[in-house]
């Protein structure tokens, strides 16, 4: 792709949206982080070029490809459905980014403490709302909703001082104490965090 190539599918989310399939696209308006939100969190979760950043449930990392284009912080996704993992990582070959990478696997068996920041766009939503299903690839209940809550908020809860943090469309009631809320854009529904304690 070149450089022409590149400005024209960062210059709104439908051209974006037309990398991947038609089945994709139609996914994007509710499921997929808008272009200008994922870089309002993106140069907040990488300010250098030290940050390496986890997206936990990446989609076909519209989020983490954005944030890997326009900062200098590396990215990587966590992702269950390997459809998704393989139609991000086909658009990130495309690109010739080499700062992003999505995995396929569950959130829960990755070791989060390695990242600097983390992003986080309410991604266990489908098992409490069923009719907001991605598609019927993988089990969702509010039983796995708890589950996958609860090992969240574990996680960020050992996550060193100084991790940042955004979550977008949060419906987990609480993030722990230990963070503090230091900006909030678009109708508050993204919030940028600080790990103090
Ligand atoms: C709302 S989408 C967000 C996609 C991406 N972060 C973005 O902003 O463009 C949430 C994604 O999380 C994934 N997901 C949900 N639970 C997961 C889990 N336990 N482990 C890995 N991925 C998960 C879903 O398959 C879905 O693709």
């Amino acid at each position: 792709m070149n450089l022409n190539e590149l400005k024209e599918h960062f210059a709104a989310d439908t051209a974006f949206d037309s990398l991947y399939p038609i089945h994709i696209q139609k996914l994007s308006a509710i499921h997929w982080t808008p272009l200008h939100v994922a870089l309002t969190a993106a140069r907040f979760l990488a300010p250098n070029k030290k940050a390496h950043v986890l997206d936990i449930g990446a989609g076909v990392g519209k989020f983490c490809i954005t944030a890997g284009m326009f900062t200098k912080g590396k990215f990587t996704g966590i992702e269950q459905r390997k459809n998704f993992v393989q139609a991000g990582n086909k658009v990130i070959r495309q690109m010739g980014l080499t700062n992003v990478e999505l995995l396929h696997g569950n959130f829960t068996d990755l070791d989060p403490t390695q990242y600097t920041g983390i992003y986080f766009y309410n991604s266990f939503h489908e098992n409490i709302v069923l009719e907001d299903s991605l598609d019927e690839r993988v089990e969702r209940s509010s039983e796995l909703y708890d589950h996958y809550t609860t090992h969240l908020l574990y996680q960020l809860n050992s996550m060193p001082v100084g991790t940042r943090l955004a979550t977008y469309w949060l419906s987990i009631t609480e993030i722990p104490g230990s963070y503090r809320m230091t900006e909030q854009h678009y109708g508050s529904h993204l919030k940028l965090w600080i790990k103090e304690r």
